[in-house]
């Protein structure tokens, strides 16, 4: 996406906040128009420069997009602020948060206790948070029901859900309730306790991009593609006119996601090979924890400087 100069920023903003409410007309074009929006109790105004149609129109105009895993208030702000297109309040927040070995244990509640956390803290980012194991394979009714709660719940945009060809109805009921639906296909994590840890799938060209196209034609506006070869990616992505989304998946893909804490260096003895760690936050932290110790322990905190008079 392409980056709005701070004080521009700021000049939208204002429009948006207090010009626009208060009936005057928007002179701005659509693509610098936020969504405004109410609640029965208050007003709220959501600002997001990330919409799903313009997440869709990235793949025509060639924008790679750039979306991380988030599920905290914190986090989010600091993903957001960074100017990253999309956050998925995946449900690695099984694993990477609750210490869980799979996502399968995560709840919907669960989803939606951090998918607030995620929408309080966004200004700009598209907030997409997965449905878990079980909240929308039962039925197209059920999924329905659990996908409007987390949109409703939360103020998130959009659901993502693992499945192609077997989800396909799901995903077009989803649609037809006005929930824009990201499909999840490759190594699908949900599906760990059938397929293992690679799955048959991964490796078969054909049933890949067979899945893909299911999910496209059931409404999907995009697609994570998750560690299956590059080539085949690249194949999919090019027959797509929704955006593929990679995880080690390749480059061709029309962006890239990665779960933040990975990427970032926070857990522990995870690397697969399409991992990069762009900062050891774990080694920082860690030093800055045993500094902290240590200087309780020795007396030199807290100082004069920190001590209320
Ligand atoms: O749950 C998750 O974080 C995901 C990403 C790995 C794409 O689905």
């Amino acid at each position: 996406m392409t980056r709005c100069p701070l004080r521009l920023r700021g000049i939208i903003k204002f429009i948006h906040l207090y010009l626009c409410p208060i009936g005057l007309q928007n002179p701005l074009p659509k693509c610098l128009t936020f969504n405004v929006g109410w609640t029965t109790s208050k007003f709220v105004i959501i600002m997001k420069s990330m919409t799903v149609p313009g997440f869709i129109a990235a793949k025509q105009s060639q924008n790679k997009i750039t979306m991380l895993t988030a599920y905290d208030y914190t986090w989010a702000g600091i993903v957001d602020a960074a100017e990253i297109d999309a956050i998925l309040v995946g449900d690695t927040l099984g694993m990477v948060v609750q210490g869980h070995a799979t996502t399968l244990p995560v709840t919907l509640d669960e989803m939606i206790y951090h998918g607030k956390m995620v929408a309080r803290a966004t200004r700009q980012a598209l907030v997409i948070i997965d449905l878990p194991f079980l909240s929308y394979q039962v039925s197209p009714e059920k999924a329905i029901e659990n996908a409007g709660r987390i949109l409703k719940e939360t103020g998130a945009s959009a659901v993502k859900l693992e499945g192609g060809v077997s989800q396909a109805g799901t995903i077009a009921a989803l649609v037809n309730a006005d929930i824009p639906v990201m499909a999840h296909v490759g190594f699908k994590p949900q599906s760990v306790r059938s397929t293992g840890v690679m799955g048959k799938i991964q490796r078969d060209e054909e049933l890949l991009l067979a899945d893909a196209q299911a999910a496209e034609q059931a409404g999907a506006f995009g697609i994570v593609l998750e560690m299956i070869a590059g080539p085949i990616a690249a194949r999919i992505t090019e027959k797509l006119s929704i955006p593929t989304i990679g995880i080690g998946s390749g480059v061709d893909c029309d962006g890239q996601v990665l779960v933040l804490n990975d990427m970032l260096g926070m857990t522990d003895g995870f690397s697969p090979k399409f991992l990069k760690q762009f900062a050891q936050v774990r080694e920082v932290a860690t030093q800055a924890i045993e500094t902290y110790a240590a200087e309780v322990k020795s007396g030199s905190y807290p100082g004069e400087e920190h001590t209320h008079q």
